[in-house]
């Protein structure tokens, strides 16, 4: 069987590190994108002039109709949606949550959790011959970051809650579900919470004493959505240094 991944969120972070890393294991792989092509592109480019298969496809999955045009694009671009891996999210800057708005908690969870729930059930509707999906959760559903983002901590307990059950309900289908939970990441999500030094400033308190990269996640993430991962299902891969 042909593989074929969809990546959300693909163009730049964990999730463009989880699908240069898919490509070069024989994936087909779809690069979703919500509105920086130039990042998209660059990444399919890579893929392509390494010999790997991409393409990429802006849809913002929060919204249903998006979605499902995005599943439609790639089966009719790469052939049947196989691996699905929801790493879209956000997170706002960092404030106590007496001072959130509900405006914002409602766009955290459309983007962090809605993404997710839709992008699986379309996967699950189509996956006839089984698959695998890993949902890119945070260490912050166990933590539940204090002062800095409990709206998005509570969106990743909800990723896990989904993931769970999702996992038992179509585990009879040849499905896979799991999550990778990671922490201290050095990406560029730092600076949408208002502290681009975020990862350095905590290293210290990090058991591993350094913040971790992005190809470290996605070696996780491809490894639950291969056959070596063909008897793990329902489970949780934390990535955090020790966290
Ligand atoms: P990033 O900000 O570099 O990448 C996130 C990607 O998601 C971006 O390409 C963004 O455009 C995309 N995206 C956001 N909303 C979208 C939407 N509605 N539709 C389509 N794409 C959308 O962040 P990073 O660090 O690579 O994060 C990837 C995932 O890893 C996220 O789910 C994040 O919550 C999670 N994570 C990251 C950690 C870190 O320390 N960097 C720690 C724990 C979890």
């Amino acid at each position: 069987m042909d593989k074929v991944a969809i990546v959300t969120g693909g163009s730049r972070g964990i999730g463009a590190a989880t699908s240069k890393l898919l490509a070069s294991q024989g994936y087909s792989v779809c690069v979703n994108y919500r509105n920086r092509s130039d990042e998209a592109e660059a990444v399919v480019a890579e893929i392509n002039s390494n010999g790997g298969r991409a393409f990429a496809f802006a849809a913002d999955v929060s919204i249903e109709s998006e979605v499902i045009r995005l599943f439609e694009a790639t089966e009719t671009e790469l052939g049947a949606v196989t691996h699905l891996v929801n790493n879209a999210g956000i997170l706002f800057t960092q404030s106590r949550l007496a001072d959130l708005s509900v405006e914002r908690f409602e766009k955290i969870l459309s983007t962090n959790v809605t993404s997710c729930f839709l992008c699986c059930r379309e996967a699950v509707r189509r996956m006839k011959n089984g698959g695998a999906i890993v949902n890119v959760s945070s260490i912050a559903s166990k933590t539940g970051s204090p002062n800095e983002y409990v709206d998005y901590a509570a969106s990743k307990g909800a990723m896990d809650s989904l993931t769970k059950g999702l996992s038992l309900e179509v585990a009879s289908q040849g499905i896979r579900v799991n999550a990778v939970r990671p922490g201290f990441i050095y990406t560029d999500m730092h600076s949408d919470g208002g502290e681009p030094n975020r990862v350095q400033r905590l290293s210290s308190q990090i058991p591993l004493q350094r913040g971790g990269t992005a190809e470290e996640v996605a070696n996780s993430i491809a490894w639950l959505l291969s056959d070596e991962a063909s008897y793990v299902t329902g489970s949780f891969i934390d990535i955090a240094g020790g966290k």
